[in-house]
């Protein structure tokens, strides 16, 4: 009985097996050839200019943050269009704790260019006393806050006429300034960003 099967499984499984190794190569030599007709670069991003407008503890202990980022995006690409979509989330973290939150506005990006967005991110922490100290004594120690920005943003990239699927740009910031007080002029002392996606 076994035996009387083996072959036709056999000749089953040879040819699903080459199938998918057909398709496997017809996939890969498509992403070869749009990757050389369309040279995709990846986005960069930097941070120009922290304000802060707001930093204070009220008398229940909580932290109101507003902020003010000039953040510049710049597309590389000579073939490549990037649609900003709505549901982008920033967020500005010191330690574990996110501090403030916004969005970027919806917007199309085309070729080779460089936008810069402002955004206003505004937040409220909870007992927030320990944070501050903590805060205060590492800038006193080190004269740096570090801080962290991300960003998660729903985009649609657009490959000469065709505009394809939502995928999620992730950037995340290093973000080290002086000091986080209100209407001060905050230096940034070293800022890095890096880029991913998910789909
Ligand atoms: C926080 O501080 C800023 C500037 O120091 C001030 O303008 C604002 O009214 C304060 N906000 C609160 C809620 O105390
Ligand atoms: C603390 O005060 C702020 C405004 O003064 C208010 O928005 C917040 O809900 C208060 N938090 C608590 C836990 O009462
Ligand atoms: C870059 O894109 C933005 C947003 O679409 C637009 O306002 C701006 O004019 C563009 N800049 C250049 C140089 O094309
Ligand atoms: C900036 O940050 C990077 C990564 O955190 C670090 O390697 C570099 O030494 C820093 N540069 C300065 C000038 O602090």
């Amino acid at each position: 009985m076994a035996s009387q099967q083996a072959g036709p499984l056999l000749i089953f499984l040879c040819w699903t097996l080459s199938l998918v190794f057909l398709l496997i190569l017809l996939v890969g030599a498509a992403a070869g050839i749009l990757y050389l007709v369309f040279q995709p670069e990846l986005p960069k991003y930097s941070i120009d200019r922290l304000q802060i407008t707001q930093f204070n503890l009220t008398s229940n202990s909580s932290l109101t943050a507003t902020f003010d980022v000039t953040i510049t995006a710049r597309n590389p690409n000579k073939k490549v269009g990037v649609y900003y979509e709505g549901g982008s989330h920033i967020s500005v973290w010191y330690t574990g704790t996110s501090l403030c939150q916004g969005s970027l506005p919806r917007f199309y990006q085309g070729h080779r260019n460089t936008t810069v967005l402002n955004v206003v991110l505004s937040g409220q922490t909870e007992d927030a006393n320990t944070l501050i100290t903590s805060l205060q004594q590492q800038q006193q120690q080190t004269g740096i806050i570090p801080l962290n920005l991300r960003v998660i943003q729903p985009v649609r990239i657009k490959l000469g006429e065709f505009k394809l699927m939502e995928v999620k740009f992730r950037v995340r910031c290093r973000l080290d300034v002086d000091n986080l007080a209100a209407n001060n002029a905050i230096n940034i002392r070293n800022s890095s960003c890096k880029f991913g996606f998910t789909i």
